[in-house]
């Protein structure tokens, strides 16, 4: 591979990752990359150091600007390990490099390596390195998307290099989002965004929200934002800061999604009804079911889509457990700005229901009470009960979707 100048003097160093399908969980259908950037200067800096079993790609990207000894300052961003887990292997062949991160930063390293042996620079946002000719700034950033994060702005080149936010999921041989905006693959990046943001960033909204404000009145100016995954936004930074301001103040497709999982199909019978229903008020509807969908992806479909209905049936008088593995994980994402209701089969207590509305009601969600259920098997006039309860949750989702003006 070889290394892709992104602005006079600094290039992507990084590694793609094209095999990964599980990260940490989360499902990665299109692979991913671990991003890190060379700063050629009179003092070359390093910012990011990738994963620790790509190493050797990113060393070898490296290798073919400068030798490796000469890089005097390396920059860890995000200590999460698909950023940082390298770190020795770069210090091997730069042990006199200083190594600037947050305080959090370096709480959290020390549990990863022993810092003793290197000199270690805690920074705070304001703080400057001059390289030479660039100015490197350093803004913390805690819970983008840990405690310790922070970007790194380049001054003269209005670099911001994000770590984890603004990144997208997404092994491609295009580095830079024309690449892709400008052959029509637009749908494939904001797709990305939209699932990076809603598996890794949705608890965080209110801190974007906040973190985006703070650089606007730091007089920070944007040119390009290079973050740790996937393309570099050269084009169009403008436009993932607003899509990342839309998200966090509420940015959802006026649609409904059916999210259920079933165990002798009555509860997947009462989806057509719902679906239908849905349907018959013009309003978008799709319906997945968990144990045949991965979970990353029912996230992010719940998260594009303002309405979401959620079934089961009732298992020892509770929800069908993949049911409730999943509203879980979801209650862990703290979800806003959504309206959610229930519905299930049962054969004879029932609790399914009761229990989908008690953790709805728990995350602070909008919810379209009090959820339809079938005992069994939905008979005629049971779908008809389904086709009505889905009209009706269609009409409530287009009223509570008018409190969203950015849409
Ligand atoms: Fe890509 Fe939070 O690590």
């Amino acid at each position: 591979m070889k290394p892709i100048e992104i602005k006079p003097n600094i290039y992507w160093v990084g590694a793609i990752d094209w095999a990964i399908r599980d990260f940490h969980g989360y499902q990665t259908p299109r692979g991913t990359t671990y991003n890190n950037y060379l700063i050629l200067d009179a003092e070359p800096v390093l910012v990011d150091a990738v994963k620790n079993n790509f190493s050797e790609i990113t060393l070898k990207n490296i290798k073919q600007l400068i030798n490796p000894s000469e890089i005097k300052h390396i920059v860890i961003n995000h200590i999460e390990n698909d950023h940082a887990t390298a770190l020795d292997k770069v210090m091997e062949l730069c042990p006199k490099a200083k190594i600037y991160l947050t305080q959090k930063g370096k709480e959290g390293l020390e549990r990863f390596f022993d810092l003793s042996k290197w000199e270690v620079v805690v920074v705070k946002t304001g703080h400057t390195l001059i390289s030479g000719k660039k100015t490197i700034m350093f803004i913390e950033t805690p819970m983008m998307h840990w405690p310790d994060s922070m970007f790194t702005y380049v001054k003269e080149d209005r670099l911001l290099i994000s770590q984890d936010a603004f990144g997208q999921h997404l092994a491609s041989t295009q580095r830079f989002d024309d690449e892709f905006i400008d052959n029509n693959n637009e749908w494939l990046l904001e797709d990305a965004v939209w699932d990076y943001y809603a598996n890794i960033l949705m608890p965080f909204g209110f801190i974007i929200k906040s973190k985006i404000e703070e650089l606007i009145k730091m007089g920070i100016e944007i040119d390009m934002i290079a973050p740790d995954h996937g393309v570099i936004w050269r084009k169009y930074p403008d436009k993932v800061i607003k899509l990342y301001l839309d998200m966090a103040n509420g940015k959802a497709e006026e649609k409904v999604t059916i999210i259920y999982d079933t165990m002798w199909n009555s509860t997947e019978h009462m989806t057509y009804s719902i679906a239908q229903g849905v349907r018959s008020e013009g309003l978008n509807c799709k319906v997945l079911k968990l144990r045949a969908t991965p979970l990353s992806i029912v996230i992010t479909e719940f998260w594009k889509s303002r309405g979401t209905l959620v079934g089961a049936p009732t298992l020892n008088n509770l929800a069908f457990p993949p049911v409730m593995q999943f509203l879980d994980y979801l209650r862990g994402l703290r979800p806003k700005n959504r309206i959610m209701g229930a519905f299930g089969s049962y054969g004879w207590g029932g609790g399914a229901v009761k229990e989908i509305n008690e953790v709805i009601r728990k995350m602070g969600i909008e919810l379209f009470e009090p959820g339809v259920e079938v005992k069994y098997r939905p008979s005629i006039e049971d779908e008809e009960r389904c086709y009505q309860f889905g009209k009706e949750f269609a009409r409530r989702v287009r009223e509570y979707h008018k409190n969203f003006t950015s849409d």
